[in-house]
């Protein structure tokens, strides 16, 4: 037997104004699509931008369903409509962020487990990275390099591969 460790590194800022202009913005604009969620159950809005190579800027939010697990979380949104709109096109960075009656938004959220997969799929296929900008609408604020480093161990389609 021998022990392994999982770990990778994440930068933490304390608050938006720490971020270069264009993750700010990115961020800023994340925010500024909250209102368009769809979210009559959860309440909880949730915008995400993303960046893409081109320097092209598309937007997702989270869209509900009176049948709870038919709902899309706002990544999900956004990765469809990207390679919709720019196909072939990979994604560089998004940004999520989030707003509710509820909860308050000052620290980051991180995308849900199928976001997670999702995001890894679109990695592989354009063999490049997606940087994620977590933030609410204050407090900390975490990029991670890739959004595969939130999935180890993940399923892909390589072990389809013969
Ligand atoms: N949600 C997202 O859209 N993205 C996340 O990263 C976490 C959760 C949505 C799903 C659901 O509509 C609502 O937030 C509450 O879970």
């Amino acid at each position: 037997m021998n022990q392994q460790k999982f770990s990778f590194d994440f930068e933490v800022y304390d608050s938006i104004d720490e971020l270069s202009k264009e993750d700010a913005q990115l961020l800023r604009e994340a925010q500024s699509v909250t209102p368009n969620a769809y979210a009559p159950y959860s309440h909880f809005h949730v915008g995400a931008m993303a960046k893409l190579v081109n320097g092209k800027t598309i937007s997702g939010t989270n869209q509900e369903n009176a049948s709870y697990p038919v709902g899309i979380c706002a990544e999900r949104v956004l990765l469809s409509a990207a390679s919709s709109v720019y196909p072939g096109i990979a994604v560089e960075t998004i940004a999520i962020s989030y707003q509710s009656e509820f909860v308050e938004s000052n620290r980051p959220i991180s995308p849900c487990g199928i976001c997670r997969q999702t995001l890894v799929e679109y990695e592989n296929r354009f063999e490049h990275p997606i940087r994620l900008i977590l933030g609410g609408k204050e407090g900390k604020i975490y990029i991670i390099p890739k959004a595969s480093m939130l999935l180890p161990f993940g399923f892909s389609g390589k072990d389809l591969e013969k």
